[in-house]
């Protein structure tokens, strides 16, 4: 790479072997542009040369300003500050708006945020009876998804994604009311009545009160089960593009109403691939079950037979900072809870495999998911409803994502070439000469 001696900008020189053509494509960022590549043809009406990226794997479909990794060197920041300090010092709702606005807020600022999330976390009452009619056994993503996208018809002027009144107003909503509708979805499954939100408390001690209130006059969970939920929504809030911020952007590029596009990113993390692993996690201590059982497991893995779920990651190579922060609200929650017996099971295995050759060859370490399912079981959540958990967590990721996206006069709406590999120009016979 060198600058361009025409311009002086860093360029990249592409030799086109089909015709022995070269082109100069600018270098800014660090990237071409793939449209830049399109320009390259084998000649007169073909067509110009493509990207192929299955998984978007090496192709950077916008700017942001929002989150930064460095998964080398396992960093994680929103808007510049580390995950560490916001963890160790902020809270959710600062967060929250921290990725939203793009800085953190003044002591006024805070305080008109928090008063307007508190007062919008109840729902219509026809949202109540639509939740009402999933059948007893409806995953509550499922129900999530579902109620998030049938908010869009209860906000008709969400369409006004130009209006920034309009556009603060719904992020407010989706924020107050994720809690809501997933606690509802929670108590559903359980045959319990729906509890309506209690202003009185804070945003994450409010949605334990939604999930875990019987008859008492208030539910007040432990200060320090509250402080642990916190920390897991600021660890979850954005993580840059991954498959569900991607889905809400490329639903979002159509213009649609901020509920759908985040609808379709509840629909993306509920896939086992994005918002599941810990989950698995919990299954897989469940069976080795004794410490005992662990080195055969381990065997198990390096002869490839096994999977060490919440190792490993497709950005993070050194470690991934959210578990070093897990691991300590593990701590914290089993205090309270008394510790879960898996635990042990957990810390060994982490213990062998930081020392064992071929995990550290492959540079795997525990990810965020591999200390969080433990927690949430201490925090009595049913499997099916950690991934929940998640949606609530990346909320404002998402919406700070929708934000940037609409704001961006660069962007488009999302349009992937194809590569064709089927059959041209067949001809058509009718049925009832096929069949004859
Ligand atoms: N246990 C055993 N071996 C592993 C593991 C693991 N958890 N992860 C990767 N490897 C091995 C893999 O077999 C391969 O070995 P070899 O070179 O001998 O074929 C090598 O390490 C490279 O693995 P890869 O599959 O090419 O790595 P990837 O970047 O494509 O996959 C991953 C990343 C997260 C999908 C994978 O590490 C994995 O499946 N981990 C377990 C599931 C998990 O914990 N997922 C949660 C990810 S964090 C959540 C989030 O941030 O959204």
């Amino acid at each position: 790479m060198t600058d361009s001696p025409a311009t002086g900008v860093p360029s990249l020189t592409v030799r086109d072997n089909r015709t022995g053509q070269e082109y100069e494509v600018p270098i800014v960022d660090g990237a071409v542009r793939a449209a830049d590549l399109g320009a390259i043809r084998a000649g007169e009406g073909t067509q110009g040369l493509a990207v192929y990226d299955p998984g978007f794997v090496n192709t950077a479909s916008c700017r942001s300003s929002i989150t930064y990794i460095d998964g080398d060197k396992g960093v994680l920041e929103y808007r510049g500050y580390p995950i560490e300090e916001l963890a160790e010092r902020s809270t959710f709702l600062e967060v929250a708006f921290l990725l939203i606005n793009g800085h953190l807020p003044s002591k006024a600022e805070y305080e008109e945020w928090v008063y307007h999330i508190t007062y919008h976390t109840f729902v219509h009452e026809n949202v109540k009876n639509f939740v009402e009619g999933f059948r007893y056994d409806a995953h509550p993503m499922g129900m999530l998804m579902a109620s998030v996208g049938a908010l869009s018809t209860f906000y008709p002027d969400a369409r006004n994604i130009t209006d920034a009144h309009s556009r603060e107003i719904q992020i407010i909503r989706m924020i107050a009311k994720m809690p809501t509708l997933g606690a509802w979805a929670f108590r559903h499954a359980q045959g319990k009545p729906y509890v309506y939100p209690d202003n009185d408390l804070g945003y994450t001690a409010n949605f334990l009160s939604m999930l875990f209130k019987m008859s008492e006059q208030k539910y007040v969970a432990d200060e320090r089960l509250v402080r642990a939920l916190d920390v897991l929504f600021i660890l979850h809030a954005d993580h840059e593009q991954n498959c569900s911020t991607n889905a809400v952007r490329s639903v979002g590029s159509s213009q649609v109403d901020p509920y759908s596009a985040v609808a379709a990113g509840i629909a993306a993390l509920y896939g086992p691939l994005h918002g599941g692993a810990n989950e698995a996690v919990l299954r897989m201590l469940r069976r080795i079950g004794s410490m005992d059982n662990i080195p055969a497991f381990i065997e198990g893995v390096k002869s490839g037979n096994e999977r060490l779920m919440g190792f490993g990651h497709r950005v993070y190579k050194n470690h991934d900072p959210r578990a070093r922060i897990i691991k300590k609200a593990c701590d914290d929650v089993f205090e309270v809870t008394g510790l879960n017996p898996l635990l042990k099971i957990a810390h060994e295995l982490e213990t062998i495999a930081l020392e064992d050759e071929y995990f550290v060859s492959r540079r795997l370490y525990p990810n965020v998911d591999f200390y969080s399912g433990l927690i949430y079981e201490a925090l009595q959540f049913p499997p099916e409803m950690f991934t929940v958990l998640f949606a609530i967590g990346r909320t404002p990721g998402w919406l700070a994502q929708w934000l940037e996206l609409v704001q961006d006069k660069e962007q488009k709406i999302a349009r992937p070439k194809q590569i064709y590999t089927g059959q041209r120009t067949v001809e058509f016979v009718p049925a009832p000469e096929r069949w004859a």
